[in-house]
């Protein structure tokens, strides 16, 4: 089953930076919305002129009374909600595993109690860890290198949604298809990312130093790290490409080829703001990724063509966080 003419979806974690931008192009093509998000991380104005035409519902995840009740008269559930950011695997990894399993649990659960047909999981390039092939198809094996590391709860709880979603609980939907995102930017997608801390980091020092200057910025490693950056509006486009094209049990790859190093990113950002930065070397944590950058073969294959080059679209962001610094600090919710 498809994404029809006019079908009821639910978003979860539709307040989410992604989330948002999914619902802002459903309601946009004429489907009606249901949102659940317990907005930890999630803000009702991303839906920006479209909020009054979605449901909101305000419940966590795991709360699986209230999932099954947003499952109610839903054509298809669209699954984001999850714990995003790399300090927060870090420093809160059974956090990121209980919200990612048992809401994925709940989800099922929900569907099963009132019939959905159509599951689409947001999963992640972070189960692959660090791939052996770049680019990257979907079908290279997905790793956990090392248990212990708390970074890996992330991708380990990502996996585990994936069999879920494919293998169902009890009942799997009859269509099912996953989607792993590579690297999503664009505005107000949250502070704790690279684009927005490089982007306010340079904004902060660009005022201490004079027009000309050469401004020393620290960086995680060693900027040789690379990473592919897809524009938010193109990822929502893919998005839909695969939620009415995509064929049962298909994941989809979406993304861009433009593979950039980190300091190369950081030379634009700093080029976007109008300054000039040398770049200032630190040790990564451990169970970093050096390279990613996807195959996206298989979503062109369903007519995918992404139009936002990183040049044009990280100086929009950059621009964009250099003015909203003000939010970051009301802006990440507390994880306690
Ligand atoms: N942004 C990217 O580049 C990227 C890359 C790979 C995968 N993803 C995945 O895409 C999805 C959306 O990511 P995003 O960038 O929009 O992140 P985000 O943090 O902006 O969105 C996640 C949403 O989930 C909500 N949420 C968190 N815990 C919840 C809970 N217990 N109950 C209900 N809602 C809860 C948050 O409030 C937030 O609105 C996530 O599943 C993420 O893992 C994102």
């Amino acid at each position: 089953m498809t994404l029809r003419e006019n079908s009821r979806v639910l978003v979860t974690g539709g307040t989410g930076f992604l989330g948002a931008a999914l619902v802002r192009a459903l309601v946009i093509s004429g489907h009606q919305v249901r949102i659940l998000d317990n907005n930890l991380r999630g803000k009702p104005r991303r839906l920006g002129d479209v909020q009054s035409d979605v449901e909101l519902i305000e419940a966590d995840i795991r709360d699986s009374d209230a999932v099954a009740d947003a499952c109610r008269d839903i054509d298809t559930v669209a699954h984001l909600a999850f714990i995003n950011g790399t300090e927060t695997f870090y420093s809160r990894p059974g956090l990121v595993l209980d919200v990612g399993v048992r809401g994925m649990l709940a989800i099922l659960d929900g569907c099963a109690k009132h019939n959905v047909g159509s599951l689409m999981l947001m999963s992640s390039s972070e189960v692959y860890q660090r791939a052996h092939l770049v680019p990257t198809p979907e079908d290279v094996p997905l790793v956990i290198p090392d248990p212990r590391n708390p970074r890996f709860s992330y991708g380990g709880a990502k996996a585990i949604s994936e069999l879920l979603a494919l293998h169902g609980h009890g009942y799997r939907p009859a269509s099912v298809r996953i989607v792993r995102p590579h690297n999503v930017y664009g505005p107000d997608m949250g502070f704790k990312h690279v684009i927005p801390q490089l982007s306010m980091r340079i904004a902060e020092l660009g005022e201490n130093h004079q027009a000309g200057d050469v401004i020393p910025l620290p960086i995680r490693g060693d900027g040789r790290q690379t990473r592919a950056f897809v524009h938010v509006d193109d990822f929502t486009a893919g998005l839909l490409l695969v939620m009415e094209r995509g064929e049962d049990s298909g994941i989809y790859h979406i993304g861009t080829r433009e593979e950039v190093t980190i300091a190369d990113l950081a030379h634009r950002i700093a080029a976007g703001l109008g300054h000039d930065v040398t770049l200032v070397p630190s040790e990564l944590p451990e169970g970093e990724t050096d390279r990613r950058c996807p195959d996206i073969g298989k979503l062109e294959a369903l007519g995918y063509r992404p139009q936002r080059t990183l040049a044009d679209g990280v100086t929009e962001v950059a621009g964009w966080y250099r003015d909203n610094r003000h939010l970051n600090a009301q802006t990440e919710g507390d994880l306690s």
